[in-house]
């Protein structure tokens, strides 16, 4: 992917990571879909007291997309200010491979970035195909 259009989506992450609404882990997750078309969606974490009706931030982006008749896509980048790269979680790779393994996963902290595929991510993932 070219160098800017990697530099927008994570902008468009960061400033998502803003608006994150997590006072349990005060760890704000921003994402950027960019869809086949070029369109961008965005999200991010939206906590919940009961922890575990939490939404990851891949999770939000993606389901807006989708709400707006959108399930091809390019690339996700998933941001978090910080030391460590933000990985997604497993679950979030599992509902991400959904849309396919061909496109293109960066996660990035504000000081570097990672561009990973979905066969380093979830390797032998369960795919729609298992239940044809
Ligand atoms: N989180 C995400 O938004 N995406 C991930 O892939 C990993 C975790 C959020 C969920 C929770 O609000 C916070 O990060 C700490 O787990």
């Amino acid at each position: 992917m070219e160098d800017e259009v990697i530099d927008k989506l994570i902008r468009r992450a960061r400033s998502a990571a803003d608006n994150a609404y997590c006072p349990y882990s005060d760890y704000p997750v921003g994402a950027a879909v960019l869809t086949k078309d070029g369109t961008i969606y965005s999200g991010c974490n939206v906590e919940n007291v009961s922890l575990g009706a939490t939404i990851c931030a891949e999770r939000i982006a993606v389901g807006s997309a989708i709400a707006d008749g959108y399930t091809d896509f390019e690339a996700i980048a998933i941001f978090h200010e910080g030391r460590d790269l933000p990985y997604p979680c497993g679950l979030c790779r599992q509902f991400l491979s959904e849309f396919g393994k061909d496109w293109e996963v960066i996660v990035a902290n504000g000081f570097t970035y990672e561009e990973l595929s979905f066969s380093a991510l979830l390797p032998h993932a369960f795919e729609p195909e298992e239940l044809k």
